[in-house]
């Protein structure tokens, strides 16, 4: 099924701030979270069906410290990094894996250093790619 876009800047903001000063988001902005530890984003995530899930998480962070991020969905929480990008308008990639229910599911990004999160431009939810099973 096709891939779905919840852009940062229409999210739920806790300790943060939208803006759009570093070119090259989508939509119209990108969220700065404050530099602390719990600041986050929590998109509201419909699912038509349950199953796996790809989230890519579109980012920019222009330093040269990673800013981790806990990703819970619905409460399950993993962590994952997202690595200096060089400059600020450098946007890039990060994915994580996980399973979404039917209907309303809960995603939130959070800050797990004092540094806080990178800048978040949006997530992208869409279907693992096939393989593997004939
Ligand atoms: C700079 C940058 C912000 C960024 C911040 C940070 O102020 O302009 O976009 O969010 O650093 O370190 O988090």
């Amino acid at each position: 099924s096709a891939a779905t876009t919840y852009e940062a800047e229409s999210a739920t903001v806790s300790q943060g701030a939208v803006e759009s000063n570093h070119a090259g988001f989508s939509g119209t902005g990108f969220v700065n979270y404050d530099n602390t530890t719990g600041s986050y984003v929590q998109f509201a995530v419909d699912a038509a069906t349950s199953g796996p899930a790809t989230l890519t998480l579109r980012y920019a962070n222009g330093t040269a410290v990673n800013r981790p991020m806990a990703i819970a969905v619905n409460g399950t929480t993993s962590t994952i990094d997202f690595p200096g990008t060089g400059v600020w308008t450098n946007w890039q990639e990060a994915t994580v894996t996980t399973t979404l229910n039917a209907g309303a599911n809960t995603v939130r990004a959070t800050a797990t250093t004092a540094n806080g999160g990178p800048n978040l431009d949006r997530i992208v939810v869409g279907t693992p790619s096939a393989g593997g099973t004939p």
